[in-house]
């Protein structure tokens, strides 16, 4: 992937390490997050390494954001989603360029959508007939694979 004007290891640090202040001090996700982390500084450095790895492709990021976020599925909705990403957003908006902060929106959009998927999305469980059925029939049209998010594809 080219790498986008106005993003560097140095302002995804800053980028970081103010949205997760937003974060924190958010009335519904900051209870989540401060639950969770304990060691606050070893968390925005792994999520700087997860923005490098995904927007500048430097492979830093070594880790699993589905398992880790699944720990908390249970306190996890989709509203909460779109209020992470509209921190994100003011956020990115505030510090980076405008390509590079529609860049950043857009790439979170997309994980945020995999997590989600991977989190709350269920297949329902088929009845008899439509098992035989489905055992007969075509292969589904889709299939999630949690490597996207992995591989920062989501
Ligand atoms: C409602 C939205 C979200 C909530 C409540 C949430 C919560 C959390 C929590 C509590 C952790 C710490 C896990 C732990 O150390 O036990 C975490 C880790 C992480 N989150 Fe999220 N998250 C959200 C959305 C996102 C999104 C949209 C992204 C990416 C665009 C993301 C990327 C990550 C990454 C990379 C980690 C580190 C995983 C690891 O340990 O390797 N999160 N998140």
């Amino acid at each position: 992937m080219d790498t986008i004007e106005g993003i560097d290891d140095e302002r995804l640090e800053k980028l970081v390490e103010r949205f997760y202040a937003r974060v924190r001090a958010d009335d519904a996700l900051g209870p989540i997050f401060n639950d969770a982390v304990g060691d606050w500084p070893e968390h925005l450095e792994k999520l700087t390494a997860f923005w490098s790895s995904v927007m500048l492709t430097s492979g830093r990021y070594k880790g699993q954001p589905v398992p880790a976020h699944r720990k908390y599925a249970d306190r996890i909705t989709p509203e909460l989603f779109e209020r992470w990403l509209g921190l994100w957003k003011i956020t990115t908006d505030e510090l980076m360029a405008p390509d590079a902060a529609a860049a950043l929106q857009a790439k979170a959009a997309r994980i945020a959508e995999s997590l989600q998927l991977a989190l709350f999305f269920k297949l329902p469980v088929p009845s008899q007939p439509a098992k035989a059925a489905a055992r007969q029939g075509p292969e589904p049209a889709f299939a999630y694979s949690s490597s996207m998010v992995r591989n920062g594809h989501g």
